[in-house]
Formats: structure tokens, C-alpha cells, sequence
């Protein structure tokens, strides 16, 4: 019997990918190697694994690239201030280039002619799956069982009780869920109502703030070239680093996001993050940045940051202007060394304290009291000249364009003192 043509599944254990084991056997008629990876999603991988070999797969693997998801894909995001709209910290959008990577590689290793994902088509997934898999190895095909099936949820069910396929509906939870050790995604469900406070069964790592304890807790971050090296003076690698903290700030109810997103593909989105670690980590790496970094490095680095995260998201990880805009994050974060203390509390995650051998604050420059070295002198001419151009300006055409409506805006009406 000639060798059946062989395709690789992301498999993650749930419904989806378990139904389209079987749908891809019977519709495109090759043999399916399940490949689920481990990027530090709190889920029991060996059980994944057993189930794709019981609905059908002719191979099931598991990869732990935990340490690669946090030293190549993780820490870059974090180095680069990356929060998409501001808000999202970008857990889904930075794990799809890796398990595309892998897939990719698996791929080859098994002379497999295609690959697949459990994306449907109305996400940002299926661009960032699809993008990176043509950038990378341009001559494989792209199933998207999913996307291409048209079935309905309750078909899906009953085609997964014809074929033995275990459903577990009543736990089944009523949302739409994506893990990694860089946060969690939630949508679906009561979601879709942005008027709707997100359900307290919405959230699994982070306490309601209500109930969080009463006493805060602090803790040190250690920093080297922007990277989280320890927690408390204890150095730690990055996986256990970042799972520490989402326990940690996880307890004290830090970390919710709640954001009404704008989609790749042009919708309005409403979804929920749990990401305790990240938010630690960005607002002390922010506040690390801020003491080592000049005023105008800070603000052309929050465009870039900007930039940074919209590629991200759009499923651009292998584009060379990503290569160029790393180029300039790394050199960025040079002196972006130091400690950062960060008290969690009921919700929130302040910075409370921040230190860095390579500061740029000087207190003798800084203080109002005895040893301030500052040049008031200096201030005078330097102002004269700063304010110069304005102050030609306001004489040559201020008065001249008062017709103008906007000046009216700027320079309020004349108050007469009583
Ligand atoms: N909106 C986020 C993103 O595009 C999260 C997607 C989460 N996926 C999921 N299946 N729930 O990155």
C-alpha cells in the first residue's frame, strides 16, 4: 500500500483540533501527526497527547518550548514596551510564530506536505498562522479544517459523537480561551456585551480584587539589558520567572485587562486577559526605562514600542522590518539595568521604588535643598532662546490673525480683577 501524503496538526487537546484529526482523514485522506506545544499553559499535555492518538492521529508529539517562547519571543515583547492598543500584552499574537516555527520544522522532519491549525475565519489567528507559514516554507499547504468545514457548534458535536469522539459539553466552559505563560485570553460568551462587567467565571488566574489580601506585598525585580534576570535577589530563568509572578500578582488580583479590540480583520472585538506577570513586568520595566534613558530616547522608543506591537499582533513576526525595529530595541536597552521594587495591592501594581547603577538621575541636580548643583543662571539664557521663535512670532502675527477662531481657543478672554 503506497505511503499516505502526511500533514501536521496543531493540536491543543480540545474539541476543535480533536474533531479535525478526523475531518482532515476523511476529507483530504492523509495521515495526521499531532504536534501540541508547551508554551506554559497550565494544562495536562500528556492527556492531550493521548487524545489525539485516540481519535485517529498517526503520530502525537509534544514539544516544551517554554524556554524559547520566553527568550526569543516574550522578553523582546517586554524589552520592546509591546501593548497592543495600549492595553493587550500580546500572550496569543507572540505564541502563533513559535508554534508556527514548529510546525514547520515538524513538518519537514516527517516529510509532511501540509500543515494545519484549528483557526476559524474570523480571527486574528488564522492571519498570523497562515502569513508565518508562507513566509517560512512558502511550498507547504495550509489546512484550516475550521475555517473550511462551515460546521455549526452543535454540528461539530454530533459529528464528534458519530466518530467517538468524546465531547464534554456540560464543562465546557462558555468561553473561547487561549493560554501561555504570558497571559490568558478570554472571549465569547457574556463577553460580546461590552456592557456587561466581565463574569467573575471569566477569570482562573488572578483573585477578584475584592477578595485579594488586605496586606500588600513587594517585590524586587531584577533587570539586565532590559531582561528580568531575578525575583526578590534570587536569580531565576525565565519561565519560572514569569510563572512565579503570575502567581504571585495573580493573588493580589493584578493583572485583568478588559478592551474592546480592533481585529486584523477589521472587527470590534471585546476581550479579556488575565496576565498578572506582564503587567508586573511592563510597568516595572517602564519605570526602569525612565531612569535610564534620556527624554527624547523615552519618547521616540514609545512610538517604536507602538510599532512594535502592531506587527506583532498582525502576524509580521518574520518580516524584516521586524528585524530593523529589533535592531533598535536591543541597542535601546543598554543601560536599562537595575532593580525595581513593585507593590501589588488589591488590583493594582505600583511601582514603589527603582534603582540602576547607570542612572540618570542626579539628586544633586534635582534637589530643592542644600547641594543643588543646578545653574539657575544658566536657566535664564537658555530660556530667552527656547522661548525666542515664539515670542518674534506672537509679535509679527498674533494680532494680525486674531480673526482667526482658533486663537480664541488658545489665549482665554481678558478677566478684569474685582
Ligand atoms: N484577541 C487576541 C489576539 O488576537 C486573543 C485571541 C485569543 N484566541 C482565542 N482562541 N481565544 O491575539
Amino acid at each position: 500500500m503506497p505511503e499516505k501524503a502526511k500533514v501536521v496538526l496543531a493540536y491543543s487537546g480540545g474539541l476543535d483540533t480533536s474533531v479535525a484529526v478526523r475531518w482532515i482523514q476523511e476529507q483530504y485522506g492523509m495521515d495526521v501527526i499531532a504536534l501540541t506545544v508547551d508554551l506554559g499553559a497550565q494544562e495536562d499535555l500528556e492527556e492531550a497527547r493521548q487524545r489525539a492518538l485516540e481519535v485517529g492521529a498517526l503520530k502525537a508529539l509534544v514539544v516544551d518550548a517554554r524556554e524559547i517562547f520566553v527568550q526569543y519571543f516574550v522578553w523582546p515583547a517586554l524589552q520592546a514596551g509591546a501593548l497592543y492598543e495600549g492595553a493587550y500584552p500580546l500572550a496569543t499574537a507572540l505564541g502563533r510564530p513559535l508554534i508556527v516555527k514548529l510546525l514547520v520544522d515538524t513538518a519537514r522532519q516527517h516529510g509532511a506536505e501540509a500543515v494545519a491549525h484549528g483557526c476559524t475565519g474570523k480571527g486574528n489567528d488564522q492571519v498570523r498562522f497562515d502569513v508565518g507559514i508562507k513566509t517560512l516554507e512558502p511550498d507547504l499547504r495550509i489546512i484550516a479544517p475550521a475555517r473550511e468545514w462551515g460546521m455549526s457548534r452543535q454540528e461539530e458535536i454530533r459529528y464528534a459523537r458519530k466518530h467517538g469522539i468524546q465531547v464534554d459539553v456540560t464543562t465546557k466552559s462558555p468561553y473561547s480561551t487561549d493560554e501561555n505563560l504570558w497571559g490568558r485570553s478570554i472571549e465569547c460568551g457574556r463577553l460580546e456585551d461590552p456592557w456587561e462587567e466581565p463574569p467573575e467565571d471569566a477569570f482562573l488566574w488572578t483573585r477578584n480584587p475584592a477578595d485579594a489580601p488586605a496586606e500588600p506585598e513587594y517585590v524586587e525585580i531584577g533587570f539586565e539589558t532590559g531582561i528580568p534576570r531575578s525575583l526578590n535577589g534570587e536569580d531565576m530563568d525565565g519561565p519560572d520567572l514569569v510563572a512565579r509572578l503570575n502567581e504571585m500578582a495573580g493573588r493580589h488580583g493584578v493583572g485583568r485587562i478588559d478592551h474592546v479590540e480592533n481585529r486584523l480583520v477589521g472587527i470590534k472585538s471585546r476581550e479579556v486577559y488575565e496576565a498578572p506577570a506582564a503587567v508586573v513586568l511592563h510597568t516595572a520595566h517602564r519605570a526602569l526605562e525612565g531612569l535610564t534613558m534620556t527624554r527624547r530616547a523615552l519618547r521616540f522608543k514609545e512610538r517604536v514600542a507602538q510599532q512594535y506591537a502592531d506587527l506583532v499582533y498582525d502576524g509580521l513576526w518574520y518580516s524584516a522590518f521586524h528585524q530593523d525595529l529589533l535592531g533598535y530595541i536591543l541597542s535601546s536597552q543598554r543601560a536599562v539595568m537595575g532593580r525595581v521594587k513593585m507593590k501589588l495591592f488589591r488590583g493594582q501594581a505600583t511601582k514603589a521604588g527603582v534603582e540602576s547603577p547607570l542612572s540618570l538621575y542626579s539628586k544633586a541636580l534635582a534637589t530643592y535643598e542644600t547641594g543643588d548643583q543646578f545653574d539657575h543662571k544658566a536657566a535664564l539664557g537658555f530660556i530667552s532662546l527656547h522661548g525666542l521663535p515664539t515670542q518674534v512670532q506672537a509679535r509679527a502675527q498674533l494680532s494680525a490673525l486674531s480673526s482667526v477662531e482658533v486663537r480664541s481657543r488658545i489665549v482665554p478672554p481678558e478677566v478684569q480683577p474685582e
